[in-house]
């Protein structure tokens, strides 16, 4: 098999909303390292959190947390900024993905522009190299973005799957298409792809069935999922569907 076709695609479960709901009443509960710890016992792959710069869900304290708590890889989340790049550097996490981050915005609108940024990611795509964390950059599924992550020697892109999600009929066909040839452009060109945004029960199998893609980052859905039946059985669910699509 070839090394870029992963026999089994990794879940990285973003327990980021977990946090939202604990700082809407300032205390403790529900705590994500619980949410990690849970995702790790119902063999999810990884944890996928984003410290924003308001730090409206998860805090800087949960990063240690969250590592001390379980083996799970953790992929951090992050702007391209100074001070996102020292919190990096001293947690060390497995893998970082860089990600825009405008305050105003409810979520994660759109990709990286990184091919607009080289200069100001170039340094920081090297520092977290140099200190052994693995780069990721969330780019939407742009031969152009791709190209600049070539560029900047991203071992992995994450594209962003929102269009993909929020598009319905033949639109959804369109971007379903446009990201299954950005996926194959990364791996021909050695870079690892990832996918994530917006992807439910409903619409996760086509993006699953892509075979070059090596990992799936889901967070809204699974948490909101879990309200009504766990996140157990939310994540053994997500599993369950990513798998029969691969298979
Ligand atoms: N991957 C990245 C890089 C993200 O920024 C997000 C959203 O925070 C996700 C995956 C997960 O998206 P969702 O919460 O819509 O599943």
């Amino acid at each position: 098999m070839n090394a870029l076709t992963p026999a089994r695609l990794r879940l990285g479960v973003n327990i980021d909303h977990v946090a939202t709901i604990r700082n809407a009443r300032g205390g403790a509960h529900p705590d994500p390292v619980r949410a990690a710890q849970i995702v790790a016992a119902v063999g999810g792959d990884g944890i996928t959190a984003h410290l924003r710069e308001d730090r409206r869900h998860i805090r800087d304290e949960d990063l240690m947390r969250i590592q001390a708590a379980t083996n799970l890889p953790l992929n951090l989340e992050m702007a391209a900024t100074d001070e996102m790049l020292d919190i990096a550097l001293r947690h060390k996490p497995h893998a970082a993905c860089i990600v825009p981050e405008r305050r105003e915005e409810r979520t994660t609108e759109g990709g990286l522009d990184a091919a607009g940024q080289h200069n100001r990611l170039a340094p920081i795509v090297q520092r977290l190299t140099d200190a052994g964390i693995r780069v990721s950059l969330f780019i939407a599924p742009e031969v152009r973005q791709l190209d600049a992550a070539i560029r900047l020697g991203a071992p992995v892109v994450e594209f962003h799957t929102g269009e993909y999600a929020h598009a319905e009929g033949d639109a959804r066909e369109v971007e379903l298409r446009r990201l299954t040839d950005m996926v194959a452009l990364a791996a021909r060109n050695g870079i690892e792809p990832h996918a994530g945004h917006g992807l439910t029960y409903d619409n996760v199998q086509p993006v699953a069935a892509i075979p070059q893609i090596a990992e799936l980052n889901i967070g809204h859905y699974l948490i909101g999922e879990a309200v009504f039946v766990g996140l157990e059985n939310a994540v053994r669910r997500m599993r369950e569907l990513m798998d029969a699509a691969r298979g």
